[in-house]
């Protein structure tokens, strides 16, 4: 998922390229604003944490496109070229290491396990 921070930015364009040119394919794709109510549940597993409120406002607050990715070991590939959840940890040449500063507005979300990514796909797609 690119969060509501790359769209304000315009890097969707840029970001989607990075998991082209690494020869990622995209098969499913759609731009949506998440209601409250989807955003508790992507989370629900951090909804004890200090920063869920602020998680979920931030995932709120505007646009985001989700995609599904498809490759071999997708997931792992995908991880590691977005680099650590905070930006200033993140590896230069990742792309929260490129273009990030903070969280929550850390510019991706990926799914973490082969479970996580058939919920969320689930969740976003309906199947
Ligand atoms: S944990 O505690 O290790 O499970 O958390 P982590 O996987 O690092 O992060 C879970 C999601 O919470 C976001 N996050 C934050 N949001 C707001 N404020 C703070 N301080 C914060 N720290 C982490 C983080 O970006 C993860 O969301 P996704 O969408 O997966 O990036």
């Amino acid at each position: 998922m690119l969060k509501p921070d790359t769209v304000r930015r315009k890097l969707i364009g840029r970001i989607i390229q990075r998991f082209e040119d690494k020869r990622l394919e995209i098969v499913e794709m759609k731009m949506l604003k998440i209601p409250k109510e989807l955003a508790e549940k992507l989370y629900e597993e951090h909804k004890n944490k200090d920063f869920f409120k602020s998680l979920v406002d931030f995932i709120t607050s505007g646009r985001v496109v989700v995609m599904v990715i498809e490759g071999e070991n997708a997931i792992s590939v995908v991880r590691k070229m977005i680099g650590k959840t905070n930006p200033l940890e993140a590896e230069m040449g990742t792309i929260r290491g490129d273009f990030g500063y903070s969280t929550p507005d850390n510019l991706v979300h990926a799914s973490d396990s082969q479970e996580s990514a058939k919920r969320e796909m689930q969740l976003f797609f309906g199947k």
